[in-house]
């Protein structure tokens, strides 16, 4: 399997346009990263996420990518950032821990684990499960769970009644009371949108000029 995924990896980075914002913003802040180890990275969890979409409709991927550019404009190092573009794949797409560890070592793989909720667990027990987890990972994997909520606090879909979105609000309540210690930048970030949870809606499109 190395070599398949070896096989993607290019040091040409500029050859994923998709890619290009967070290279940019690593270049600015970390770089001395090991580029070709997040681009491999990026292919893997771009795979793996690929069919899915956000509530949005957007690709799933446009998730890792904005959560580890968060972490990129602060700084993190390799990896971090490679465990903030992988952080979904084994919850919600089967990569096991075990390919993570071969291809991008045992911080990352670790630091995933810690980021997955445990699928054996009942619901209401597995997001504190995995924040207890997190908490025994470098305050880097903390940063990484803070990036994901400030991320993923978007206006809610138009289908959740509001015991679903004070129930969302309350867990990312419980995340930034767990982990906030580990950064204050990223604890503000979330307290704020905590705050305004939720958001007004955005404007609705224009109606269309012909009826
Ligand atoms: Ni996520």
């Amino acid at each position: 399997v190395r070599s398949r995924l070896v096989r993607f990896g290019t040091r040409n980075s500029g050859t994923t346009p998709a890619l290009e914002p967070l290279m940019q913003a690593i270049r600015t802040n970390y770089p001395k990263a090991d580029f070709s180890a997040i681009e491999q990275a990026y292919v893997v969890a771009e795979r793996a996420h690929r069919g899915q979409l956000r509530k949005s409709g957007d690709p799933y991927i446009t998730h890792p990518l904005a959560v580890t550019t968060i972490l990129a404009e602060l700084g993190m190092d390799t990896t971090t950032l490679v465990a903030a573009l992988l952080h979904d794949t084994v919850e919600d797409c089967g990569v096991t821990v075990a390919t993570l560890e071969a291809h991008f070592g045992t911080g990352v793989a670790a630091g995933v684990l810690a980021l997955s909720k445990d699928p054996a667990l009942p619901r209401d027990q597995a997001m504190p499960d995995s924040l207890r987890r997190i908490q025994l990972q470098p305050r880097e994997v903390w940063l990484v769970k803070l990036a994901d909520r400030v991320t993923n606090l978007q206006p809610p879909p138009s289908h959740w009644k509001a015991a679903k979105i004070a129930a969302y609000r309350d867990e990312a309540t419980t995340i930034v009371e767990a982990l906030g210690a580990a950064s204050s930048y990223l604890e503000g970030r979330l307290r704020t949108k905590i705050a305004a949870y939720p958001p007004a809606p955005a404007p609705a499109a224009p109606a269309a000029s012909s009826t």
